[in-house]
């Protein structure tokens, strides 16, 4: 599936794609005053022009716009930063000549900010997500290959209608699936067990399988107009876990509470128990893993119709807390929470 200005498969033959650039920051953007150094920098300190001018035959590839929607390390990522970007994506994907989306995001938080525009966003054209994991100042600096071969995804037809695509180190993959799996290798994102939708290498952009879990355009979740979110926090458990967080979090007012469980998602005892009376409370409480691979099975390593719980299947627990607070903001009644985690 070659991705050029006459196979780009968006209008004429003579027309290259036109895609929007939405910068953010991260360590893409990152600058320091050594080439050899890639653990000690400043993320978000370079602007979007900068990044492009490193990104020669760029416009070879589509029409370019670009626009800084912030200048941050995703560490610092908020939800009201999530809600401005999600209504600037459908901003930019509702102008009829624009054919997709490209967003440079910081790596550490790249993945929650995925799968909250992979449930928010309307539109079929492609959006994808890049990211680096060397600063732009450094010795073989990835960002600018990431940025090439996201623009190639974003501009070829077949990204339509995938949901939200994050295209790092020549893989693609899917919104729903990928996280970050290491604190320095330029091969840091994987889709545990699921693996890549596909691979994009010079022009060749080859998709080979589909998301089946709803996003974008079938996704009940509509951001539009909201400044907020509820209030939801990841908890773990492990050997003689306290159950402080849990009543601290409880008496701050918490709506609801995911708990990245030991194996199938089994909880220490007394962290289940204070678990359960938070349920009981009203508060939601999701139970996930910390293993980072496999689902939680309903009602398997705890009593979850008795409990109150609902259980996260295979998605890990940052992106369960997404689902769980596009939840609460949509007031979703109780009895469909479990299956919310069975089609998103
Ligand atoms: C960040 O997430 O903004 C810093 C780390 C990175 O992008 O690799």
């Amino acid at each position: 599936m070659k991705t050029s200005s006459s196979m780009s498969g968006h209008g004429s033959a003579l027309r290259l794609p036109q895609v929007v650039l939405l910068a953010t920051g991260g360590t893409i953007a990152g600058y320091a005053a050594d080439a050899g150094r890639t653990a000690t920098y400043q993320a978000g300190a370079l602007n979007i022009e900068t990044l492009l001018a490193a990104v020669p035959g760029l416009t070879d590839v589509a029409r370019m716009r670009s626009e800084q929607v912030a200048q941050i390390d995703s560490k610092d990522m908020t939800c009201a930063l999530w809600l401005t970007l999600a209504e600037r994506v459908n901003a930019v994907l509702a102008e009829p000549d624009v054919d997709g989306v490209v967003i440079t995001h910081g790596t550490d938080t790249l993945e929650e900010t995925a799968y909250f525009l992979h449930l928010t966003v309307k539109s079929n054209k492609p959006v994808v997500m890049t990211a680096a994991m060397r600063p732009a100042t450094a010795l073989s600096a990835d960002g600018p290959l990431n940025l090439l071969n996201a623009v190639r995804v974003a501009a070829h037809p077949e990204a339509a209608g995938q949901g939200v695509l994050v295209v790092v180190n020549h893989q693609i993959h899917c919104a729903r699936d990928v996280v970050k799996t290491s604190t320095y290798s330029v091969q840091a994102f994987q889709s545990p067990e699921i693996g890549v939708l596909g691979w994009v290498q010079d022009e060749w952009v080859e998709l080979q399988r589909r998301a089946l879990r709803r996003h974008t355009v079938q996704s009940e979740f509509d951001v539009a107009g909201r400044h907020a979110l509820p209030m939801v926090e990841v908890l773990s458990s492990y050997a003689n876990a306290s159950t402080v967080p849990v009543e601290a979090l409880v008496s701050a007012g918490v709506r609801g509470l995911v708990v990245a469980g030991t194996g199938n998602g089994s909880l220490y005892g007394p962290l289940q128990q204070a678990l359960a009376d938070a349920a009981r409370q009203g508060v939601r409480v999701v139970r996930a893993s910390r293993t980072g691979a496999g689902h939680v099975m309903r009602n398997g390593a705890a009593a979850d119709d008795t409990l109150g719980f609902v259980s996260a299947g295979n998605l890990q627990p940052y992106k369960a807390r997404v689902l769980a607070m596009l939840a609460l903001a949509h007031d979703m009644p109780t009895d469909r929470w479990q299956s919310l985690f069975e089609v998103y």
